[in-house]
């Protein structure tokens, strides 16, 4: 039982009010779960498929839960948790050594070669995910 219970968290989304992010801890990594506005959900799916891989929004989230973004909070270049809300594409901004991300959390300018990682995780009601 005490690994299950480290092996999935599950995550109340009301916690988490519209243009903000709630950061969690999920074996021992931060975890972003972000509350789009509907000003950076048009924004980000307006801009099909980008980043590296390039991928839609739409690949990057739940269907019917469009508006919600969970991603591990550690960038891809060497695993600095990046800054909420910054950058040049209104994503992330990872001070350690410039990397930007978008409201999608992908990858749009600097060293990180990937887009932020999108944890195995599942809606276990309208507003609670499971993640893990
Ligand atoms: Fe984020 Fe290097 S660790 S840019």
């Amino acid at each position: 039982a005490d690994t299950l219970a480290l092996a999935s968290i599950e995550f109340d989304l009301t916690k988490v009010q519209e243009g903000q992010q709630v950061v969690i801890k999920w074996q021992g990594k931060p975890v972003f779960v972000r509350y789009r506005t509907p000003a950076e959900l048009t924004k980000v799916i307006d801009e099909g498929a980008v980043g590296s891989p390039p991928q839609t929004d739409a690949e990057r989230t739940k269907a019917g839960h469009e508006k919600y973004l969970v991603v591990v909070g550690s960038c891809t270049h060497l695993g600095c948790v990046p800054t909420f809300n910054a950058g040049d594409y209104g994503g992330w901004f990872c001070p350690c050594h410039g990397s930007h991300y978008d409201a999608s959390g992908r990858i749009r300018k600097g060293p990180a070669p990937l887009n932020l990682i999108v944890p195995n995780y599942e809606y276990v009601s309208d507003t609670r995910v499971k993640i893990g």
